[in-house]
């Protein structure tokens, strides 16, 4: 495999040659927002949606693209030809830039733009024969969770609360109410019925959400979006991660219980069926 290559401010460079000023906002004050688009076969895949979340967190922020479109476009296409393997994901940061210390916005500071891939970690067979075992807790973050904030210490430290019992997620839930896990979104299969909650502030739009319909239409799965009820979560037949890197996986032990029988249920593997036709459909 080729060295790794990334992008910062305007040049293309080898990764452990790039280097940030301690200064920067996203250092000082985690003021920033990402973004992680999978690419296959060094093709992004839904692109254009993980460029307009982009260009939605800058805006929450008060900040605006600092490429637009069709740079973004050229930038990926550079990287995923520059780097190995042919599955990448892009992982794609901009801050407020570099300033002296102070909370307020800095005046006519340039942003801070960074982008790097790493080789698209596929899930291990073994774990989606298996399933996922994840854990709850209550999501303790801030209410703009929408936002794909480079803040990431609530996510962090619900992670390693399941990473330290040998579990592959945290699924967090506020005032008895699914809000999403700590890096991907929650569906629950009740009665061949899949649900998932509505998207606001208090969750990630994951562009997997977005998708959702459409896999669910092709999977022959009716979806309703509404709330989901922790008590759904806790006698679901079926519990369902989606991610970037997750793309559909099912869990099958939730707080060390069974989830339905155990195994990754008959919905899970008919969405898990969609999306490698979505991937695919893309492809040709
Ligand atoms: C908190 C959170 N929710 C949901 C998701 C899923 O989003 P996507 O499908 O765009 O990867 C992620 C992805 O990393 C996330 O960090």
């Amino acid at each position: 495999m080729r060295p790794s290559i990334c992008h910062l401010n305007g040049v293309d460079l080898p990764l452990d040659e790039a280097r940030v000023p301690v200064l920067d906002r996203g250092f000082i004050f985690g003021d920033g927002v990402y973004e992680v688009v999978p690419a296959y076969g060094r093709v992004p895949f839904r692109f254009d949606e993980h460029i307009a979340r982009l260009g939605r967190s800058l805006g929450e922020i008060g900040m605006r693209d600092p490429l637009g479109h069709e740079a973004w476009a050229a930038l990926l296409a550079r990287l995923l030809a520059d780097n190995d393997p042919a599955d990448q994901c892009i992982y794609i940061q901009v801050t407020r830039g570099v300033a002296r210390r102070d909370h307020a916005f800095p005046k006519d500071t340039p942003p801070t733009v960074f982008a790097y891939s790493f080789p698209f970690p596929h899930v291990p067979e073994s774990l989606r024969r298996q399933g996922a075992a994840c854990i709850t807790l209550p999501d303790t973050r801030w209410l703009r969770a929408h936002i794909k904030s480079i803040a990431l210490l609530g996510n962090v430290l619900a992670r390693q609360a399941s990473a330290e019992v040998g579990a592959q997620e945290t699924i967090l839930v506020r005032d008895g109410w699914l809000t999403e896990a700590s890096a991907s979104n929650v569906w629950v299969v009740r009665h061949g019925r899949l649900a998932g909650p509505p998207m606001d502030n208090l969750k990630l739009a994951g562009i997997r959400v977005g998708l959702m319909d459409a896999l669910a239409a092709t999977a022959g799965v009716p979806l309703e979006r509404r709330p989901v009820a922790e008590w759904e979560l806790r006698c679901a037949d079926e519990i369902l991660l989606t991610s970037a890197t997750k793309e559909v996986l099912a869990v099958t032990t939730l707080d060390e219980r069974q989830v339905g029988t155990g195994k990754p249920g008959p919905v899970y593997a008919a969405l898990y069926a969609a999306y490698q036709g979505a991937k695919q459909q893309q492809a040709d």
